[in-house]
């Protein structure tokens, strides 16, 4: 049988990834989410983004988000930031790390952004100082690591050489996002065999996936097969897009833990408040939302 490691460490991205693709909620539901998260035993949460909000409306009030939190310790809030004015306000917002993002497709990071690739490379290295300046540290971001919109495959090669360019600017670690939902265990493997031509090994890579077409817990478990233990996952599976009913959003972080402790794998995270804040979740949007474990139950529950 193929060997599992010991533990995983689990992201939660639900109140930035998640509530950007939702209709705006108040700052004060944000907070809500957040703090209670916060208590399930997640060391990471991705809490904001400092971002246009001309370009993302519901990410407006992230300094408010930032400010109203009640920080747990050894908990880990970080930001999502495009460039290096979205770098100063979150550092005035005391995130506790930057999350910098950069498109593999030329054609997505035009849109996303506004700048080509090459020019937000340029723009890393001043998120990166930035970073670095105020004692915090900085993840890379390659988004459309697994296919774009507009498009279609993007040569795993690269995306490798992407991440190696976001090193060399000086990012602290790797994450690679499937924005939309593309990625299957194939294209897991593909990416992962180029990541470690490239001298990228699985302990430098951390993986986002997408549940738009019911792959995202495939290709965890295939990643973590390949020695992958760094996962993004959105609590309810938050995410959907306001505009086409019934879409998905990241992996959902409940049915990714509940996977992963009857694996044997732990993940430091009490599934049952985990659930609770799946609940809120749903109350917070307003609607139901994909997570299987909200319907079903944790395994673990014996009906009579
Ligand atoms: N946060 C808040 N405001 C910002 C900002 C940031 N990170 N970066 C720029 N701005 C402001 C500028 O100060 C300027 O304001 P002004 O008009 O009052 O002077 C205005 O936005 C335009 O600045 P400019 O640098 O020309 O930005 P742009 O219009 O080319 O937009 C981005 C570029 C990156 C700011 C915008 O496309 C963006 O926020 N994208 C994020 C997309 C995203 O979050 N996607 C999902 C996550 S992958
Ligand atoms: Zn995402």
């Amino acid at each position: 049988m193929t060997e599992w490691p010991g533990r995983v460490e689990i992201r939660e991205v639900g109140p930035r990834d998640g509530l950007q693709n939702e209709a705006p909620v108040p700052v004060e539901a944000r907070i809500r989410l957040i703090d209670a998260l916060a208590r399930t035993g997640l060391r990471r949460i991705e809490a904001a983004a400092f971002v246009s909000p001309a370009a993302i409306p519901p990410m407006a009030g992230s300094e408010q988000v930032m400010a109203g939190i009640d920080r747990q310790p050894g908990v880990v809030y970080s930001a999502l930031v495009p460039n290096a004015r979205g770098a100063e306000l979150a550092i005035a917002a005391r995130a506790d790390e930057l999350e910098l993002v950069v498109s593999a497709s030329e054609t997505h990071n035009q849109k996303n952004v506004r700048r080509s690739v090459a020019e937000s490379l340029i723009g890393a290295h001043d998120v990166i100082e930035l970073a670095h300046g105020a004692g915090i540290e900085a993840e890379a971001i390659v988004s459309t690591a697994f296919g774009c919109p507009y498009e279609g495959d993007i040569a795993p090669e690269r995306v490798a050489q992407l991440a190696g360019h976001l090193l060399d600017a000086g990012a602290d670690r790797l994450s690679f996002g499937d924005t939309t939902g593309m990625a299957t265990p194939r294209r897991v493997h593909d990416l992962l065999d180029a990541l470690d031509r490239a001298g990228f090994g699985a302990a430098r890579v951390g993986l986002h996936f997408h549940d738009t077409r019911g792959t995202a817990l495939a290709n965890v478990v295939t990643a973590i097969e390949r020695g992958v233990t760094r996962f993004d996952a959105s609590v309810g599976g938050l995410g959907g897009c306001p505009y086409a009913p019934g879409a998905s959003g990241n992996a959902v972080t409940e049915d990714l833990v509940h996977m992963c402790h009857d694996m044997g794998i732990e993940t430091g995270i009490d599934l049952d408040a985990l659930i609770g804040c799946a609940q809120l979740a749903r109350e917070i949007v307003g609607r139901e939302l994909p997570s299987a474990l909200l319907h079903a139950g944790p395994r673990t529950r014996v009906y009579s």
